[in-house]
């Protein structure tokens, strides 16, 4: 059956975007049939894989503004195994609209549902708000990633959002999972990253996935190319572990704790 995962942080820029396209990739790389979901209008996803926005036709505003069939949407990346759905948003008032359809929380789950078991996994990126269309990834997601940076706001950041989906899963969600705590942009030359992955650790347990994403060159320039970093530096720190994050994440799956 199709997992939904949203990756999703009240903080800005901790690799949420990062991690969807590089998990998703990996993913594919292990032939797991896999759809990225672009749900943040500021259109990421489709920018890092250098899909010129004007010559997408379809994207999620059709979906949930305009009714069109989520099926009709669906583009591939390029990549075997590896689809998108891409933002696709032009104006202000597009992105007004768009969150205003979404204040019907449970609108895309609804739009999901039919595509939902042709895949393995649907990667769901969130924009860095708790707006509307987080509401709506976190009810249509099976689960959640929560990227972290090793730094001391995004620990405070991190205890307020768990408490937040605890919330959210009472009100809207209650079979939502925590796919679990990712430590992203690490550098190990750092003390202050170690100590915080080591608290993480303790405090979390297994809610802490194994694999650290280092901060690596290669992560940061892949976009520019258009690229995963999986296709643009495959021997690097930070494909070699988006690799095992996909491990991790397939065999989370594989023992129902996603
Ligand atoms: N492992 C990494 N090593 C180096 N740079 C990274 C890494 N992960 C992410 N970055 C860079 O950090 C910045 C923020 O990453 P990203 O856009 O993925 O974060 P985000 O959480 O999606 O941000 P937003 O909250 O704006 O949506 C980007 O410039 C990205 O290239
Ligand atoms: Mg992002």
């Amino acid at each position: 059956m199709g997992k939904v995962i949203a990756i999703s942080s009240q903080k800005g820029g901790v690799g949420k975007t990062t991690t969807a396209i590089n998990l998703a990739t990996s993913l594919a790389i292990f032939e797991q049939n896999v759809l990225i979901i672009d749900l943040d209008p500021q259109g990421s996803v489709g920018i890092s894989f250098h899909l010129d926005e004007y010559n997408v036709k379809f994207g999620l505003y059709e979906i949930m503004v305009k009714d069109l069939p989520m099926a009709r949407t669906i583009l591939n990346s390029g990549l075997d195994y590896l689809d998108l759905v891409p933002a696709n948003i032009h104006s202000e008032e597009q992105e007004i609209e768009l969150y205003s359809k979404a204040l019907k929380l449970d609108l895309l789950k609804t739009i999901i549902a039919p595509i939902k078991n042709g895949y393995d996994f649907i990667i769901v990126d969130c924009p860095p708000n708790l707006g509307s269309m987080t509401l709506n990834g976190l009810v249509a997601a099976d689960s959640v990633i929560i990227p972290v940076v090793s730094e001391y706001y995004s620990m405070k950041a991190l205890g307020k959002f768990l408490n937040t989906l605890k919330n959210i899963s009472k009100k809207y969600n209650p079979h939502l999972k925590i796919a679990g705590i990712l430590v992203t942009m690490f550098d190990k030359r750092i003390k202050k990253h170690k100590e915080i992955v080591e608290y993480l650790r303790t405090t979390f347990r297994e809610l802490v996935f194994e694999t650290v994403i280092p901060r690596n060159s290669k992560v940061a320039e892949a976009p520019s190319y258009g690229k995963p970093v999986l296709l643009h530096s495959i021997k690097s720190e930070g494909a070699l572990a988006y690799l095992r994050l996909a491990e991790e994440i397939m065999k989370r799956k594989n023992t129902n704790k996603l």
